[in-house]
Formats: C-alpha cells, structure tokens, sequence
C-alpha cells in the first residue's frame, strides 16, 4: 500500500491547496468543510444522491466485492457458511463476530426457541386484518406492536436489554410471518414447536394441518436453512442503512426492525423477487424469451432478477440459490418457471448488451421459484426474506450503536429553494400559484 495515504486538493477559486488523509480508501467529508472562499463561506459539501460513493459507516460485519462476486460474513465467504453452518449458527457469527462453540450454540439456540411465543393479544391484530391484507403489511405493523409489550427496550445503551431484545425478534419473525400467512388462507394460527429447529419450527406454523405432530421434510428444512443464510445480511443495503438512521435516534429495536422491514418491502429491494416471477409469468414459455428479451434491449421494461447496485458480476447468492432449487425441485416437482429463468439467464448471459451493462442474475433471480414451488404465494417472498434479514438489521443496528463517531443521523442538502421573499396576503394574490 503507498505510504502516504493523503489527497492534495487545489481549491482553484483561492488558489489554496489542501491535505486531506485517506481512510479505508475514503476522505472525512468534513475534511472539505475548511475549503472557504472566505470567513462566511459554510464550507465544501459532497453531493451524493442515493449515496452511491458515500461510506455511511464502519463496518466489520459483512465484505462485499461487487467486481468479484465476493460476499464474506465476518470474513468466511457465504459459500462455505451456506454449505457448513444453519442459519442460527451464521446468526451468532453475524451479531457477535465469531462463530459459536458447542456449549455457546446450545445456549443459543436454547435462548432464541425461547422467544418465539408472541403474546396472545397480537394475534388480535392479525385477525383485524382484511383476509387479503399483504403479509408484508401485517408483519411490519405487528412487528412495531411488539414495542408496546417491552417498554424496557428503549434503553438501547445496555447491553443486556439490547441483547433480549435481539433475541425477541429473531425467535418472534419467523411466528409473525406464518401467522399472517395462515391468515391470509383463513387457517387457524399454530403455536410454536420449540422441540424442533429454527425453520422446522418456521414450517411446523406454516403448514401444519390436524396431525398431532409436524415433521418436517429435511431436505425443503435444509433448504430454508440456505435460503435464510444468503439472505440474513448485505452490508449497507437500503434497509440496513433505514435500521442504522432510524437507531440512531434510540428508537427501540422493534419499531427500528418494523422501519427497516418497511424500506424493504419495496419492489426495488425485498420485493423485486416477487417481481421476477412476475416477469417470468409474463414471459410464458421459453420460446418467448428471445422476444422479451429484445423488447428489454429496445428499453422497455427491466429485467428483473437481474444487475445490482454493488455487483457486477454473477451475485454469489444467486449461484447457491441455483443449486439449491434441483434440491428443493426434487421433493416439490420442478417449478416449470425454472425453465423460462434458465433460458433468460443463458441468453443474457451471452448477450452483449447485458455483459456491457454487467448485468447478472442476483439473489432475487432465483428465490422467488423456489419459495413458489415450496407452496408460497408471491406476496409471501419478501416476508421471507425479511425474516433472515432481521438478524442482519440487528447487527448493524448494534455496531452502530457501539461505534463512538456516530451520532443521530442527520444529513444537509443543497438547497435549491427560492432565496427569503416578501410575504403577500392572500386578497393580494393575483397570480396563478403553481400547482401543488
Ligand atoms: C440485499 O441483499 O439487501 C440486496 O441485494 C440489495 C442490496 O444489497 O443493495
């Protein structure tokens, strides 16, 4: 690495220069507030819409190299976690940095099947639900509820507190999530099983019927196991940069977890694997697909699944997905939207105008086919996803809260307003006002 990690900025409009050091390859923004024109200028700003080239934090819990297709938690690539560990053991990795020992994963998951009861007064809510309500919704709204059952969570600078908190939401998701799914098909809500598995359990409440005791098929289990670990964080995405800014003003955990939640359900973010399966009901057939894919390259519509803000290259996600769908195929039957997806992905792939743009399937790609074949309807994909993101949210929401430099965040403009103007009352008002 060079030695002098520093920038030499010329302000050509004082002819004064500027040393600025560098940091993990970034400048301080506030380092530019010294470059004045003179004693009342503010100072320099960076402009950053949507943050594209804008480090909002320190981070050491997930490392992405988008130009690579590299995803590592805590520094194990997600590869080898996916294969090696279950979700709640890459859960422990995630919020405490290390992974677990024996005794510490016995405890764990002991603590977290401890959690997964919600009160009973919650499933009130979901009954007040319309039957169509979008599970999304209900999952947002219940999940900032459960902060008027546990005012204690509010002191969110004790550690203890923040930690039961933490334990509260990862064991409670997954039983909010299959209670508005049983909601929305009008089935009676199941009580968690704790003698089974995270996502045993997740199963038992989602689709067990009358029989005395759900066992669940392991191999789908495994399944949601995977599918839980590739998309239980990714560093700063739109949802974890709302849990960092809504954190930081001390809200508590739950109605932080229910804004982040939010952030995600749109189609840009947790949504958009809903929206590939409807591209790919569009689509058809594969013998449509060289027609779809056309209208796209004459600009017409967006292939979704695919291209990222951070990758560009093949999502790692999307390559373990992949794999884990023949898996998942072969005990639910072949999703024939496999077929369609596999065509898409091999024309583009090949397609100059998608290399060009590097535009490669991402974790959204493939998800949605196998959440379908398992049973769920499309408006369950991002409450799917939701679920292993919390522990992601949670982590970041906890590092932000132990970094010492941050504070409430706050961003400032460029204000491109009208400059102060002369009040005039509105008998006087003869001009048209622009439209709101
Ligand atoms: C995610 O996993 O959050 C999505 O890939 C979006 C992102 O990282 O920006």
């Amino acid at each position: 690495m060079e030695k002098d990690q520093t920038l030499t900025i010329q302000d050509n409009r004082t002819k004064v220069t500027y040393t600025v050091p560098l940091d993990h390859g970034a400048i301080r923004a506030m380092d530019l507030r010294q470059m004045k024109t003179g004693p009342d200028d503010f100072g320099v700003m960076s402009y950053d819409p949507a943050f594209l080239n804008t480090a909002s934090c320190r981070s050491a819990i997930t490392f992405i190299d988008g130009d690579r297709g590299i995803l590592r938690y805590r520094g194990y690539p997600v590869e080898v976690l996916a294969e090696k560990c279950s979700f709640l053991e890459v859960g422990y990795l995630l919020l405490w940095g290390e992974l677990p020992t024996p005794s510490q994963m016995r405890e764990w998951v002991d603590l977290v099947t401890h959690h997964t009861m919600i009160h009973e007064n919650i499933k009130k809510f979901m009954d007040g639900f319309h039957h169509d309500a979008h599970p999304m919704g209900m999952l947002i709204s219940t999940v900032a509820a459960l902060s008027t059952f546990y005012s204690e969570a509010r002191s969110v600078l004790d550690p203890e507190v923040r930690k039961l908190q933490i334990l509260r939401l990862i064991g409670k998701m997954p039983t909010l999530a299959a209670h508005a799914y049983r909601h929305s098909l009008g089935l009676p809500y199941v009580y968690p099983d704790n003698e089974l598995s995270y996502t045993e359990n997740f199963m038992n409440m989602l689709w067990k019927k009358t029989e005395p005791k759900y066992v669940a098929n392991t191999t789908l289990a495994r399944a949601l196991d995977v599918l839980f670990i590739l998309h239980a964080d990714h560093e700063q995405n739109c949802s974890a940069n709302v849990m960092r800014s809504v954190g930081s003003s001390q809200a508590d955990p739950f109605v932080t977890t229910a804004a982040a939640a939010a952030a995600l359900s749109g189609p840009l973010h947790g949504g958009a694997n809903e929206e590939v399966l409807r591209m790919l009901d569009e689509i058809g057939s594969k013998d449509n697909v060289p027609a779809y894919i056309k209208k796209i390259k004459e600009g017409h519509g967006r292939l979704m699944g695919f291209g990222h803000r951070v990758y560009k290259n093949y999502d790692p996600r999307a390559r373990i997905i992949k794999k884990a769908a023949e898996e998942v195929f072969e005990v639910t039957g072949r999703n024939p939207k496999l077929d369609i997806a596999l065509e898409v992905e091999r024309i583009a792939l090949s397609d100059d105008y998608f290399i060009k743009h590097k535009l490669y399937p991402n974790v959204d790609f493939y998800s949605g086919i196998i959440y379908q074949a398992m049973g769920f309807t499309p408006d369950m994909f991002t409450v799917m996803f939701a679920i292993p993101r919390t522990v992601g949210w949670l982590a970041q929401w906890q590092e932000m809260l132990q970094d010492p430099e941050q504070k409430i965040a706050r961003p400032r403009q460029c204000y491109t307003g009208y400059g102060a103007r002369e009040f005039v009352p509105l008998e006087q008002r003869v001009t048209q006002a622009k439209a709101a």
